[in-house]
């Protein structure tokens, strides 16, 4: 599939990027000309494209030394120039009844989601220093309703969503755009015990109007446009890319 080139000369940071979601938004952002700084726990982020159009750094998004590491890196590979484009797609989730949970499960789930998104985000504004830019949070329908033993993914992520409003009211008047995407059901390898279990699948597949799952590289898509220059009047929105699955009430189960 043709891409725009709308991003060509630009670089773009991508947290997450090693697999799944984030390393189709690597890939996506390269076909639309981007250079891309790849950052993840995970050092396989390396395999996505050359070192002239892709610069890998191996940490943990929490880490205030990841942060400084990814600008660092996207200015080398930009001869300079800051990075325009930033993509948060780190997961953490750690599924747990609510009455249950430890406390350090629930904080690390909001520190990967939402503290750590907040300061790439700064970051990104400071290094633009007026530049225009665009922001994507990958946020989730679990922002929207809730499901049993999800009680802090679904508060961080809601929460993303709040700061994805601010940062796009806060910085609007400065040319940084920021948005979501909230992705339906995506299989990857983590979430490979739900889409090979028959029964998990056909109950996901029933809460999809378009009756399958999306793939990594729809996303990666919706993420595309929300960083190009289609998306030039796109701020402070969530962009559900899920089948319509949010989009139903139970009661169509019944129909
Ligand atoms: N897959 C889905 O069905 C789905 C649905 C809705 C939302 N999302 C969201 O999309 C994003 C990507 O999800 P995915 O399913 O592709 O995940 P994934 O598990 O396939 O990949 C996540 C990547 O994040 C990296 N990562 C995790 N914690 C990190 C940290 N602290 N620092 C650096 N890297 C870290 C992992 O190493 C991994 O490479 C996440 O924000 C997730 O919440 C996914």
């Amino acid at each position: 599939m043709s891409r725009p080139q709308d991003l060509a000369g630009r670089t773009a940071i991508v947290t997450g990027a090693a697999q799944g979601i984030g390393a189709a938004v690597t890939g996506e952002l390269l076909a639309r000309g981007a250079r891309v700084v790849a950052v993840d726990l995970a050092a396989e982020a390396g395999a996505l494209g050359g070192p002239e159009r892709v610069a890998v750094v191996r940490g943990d998004v929490t880490d205030p030394a990841t942060v400084a590491a990814a600008f660092a890196a996207a200015g080398a590979l930009g001869g300079g120039d800051p990075p325009s484009v930033l993509v948060q797609a780190a997961y953490a989730g750690a599924p747990a009844p609510l009455d249950g949970q430890q406390d350090e499960d629930w904080e690390r789930v909001l520190q990967v989601v939402l503290s750590a998104a907040r300061r790439f985000d700064t970051a990104f504004v400071r290094a633009l220093d007026g530049r225009p830019g665009a922001i994507v949070h990958l946020a989730s329908p679990h922002a929207f309703g809730a499901v049993p033993g999800f009680a802090a993914y679904a508060a961080a992520k809601a929460a993303l969503l709040a700061l994805t409003r601010a940062a796009a009211v806060e910085w609007g008047p400065r040319g940084v755009r920021c948005n979501a995407v909230a992705p339906g059901f995506v299989p990857v390898e983590r979430n490979r015990h739900v889409w090979t279990d028959p029964e998990l699948s056909a109950a996901m597949l029933r809460a999809s109007p378009l009756g399958r799952f999306g793939s990594a590289a729809e996303v990666a898509r919706a993420v595309g446009f929300l960083a190009g220059e289609d998306a030039s009047f796109v701020n402070g929105t969530c962009l559900a890319v899920d089948g319509g699955m949010t989009a139903m009430l139970p009661e169509a189960l019944l129909r």
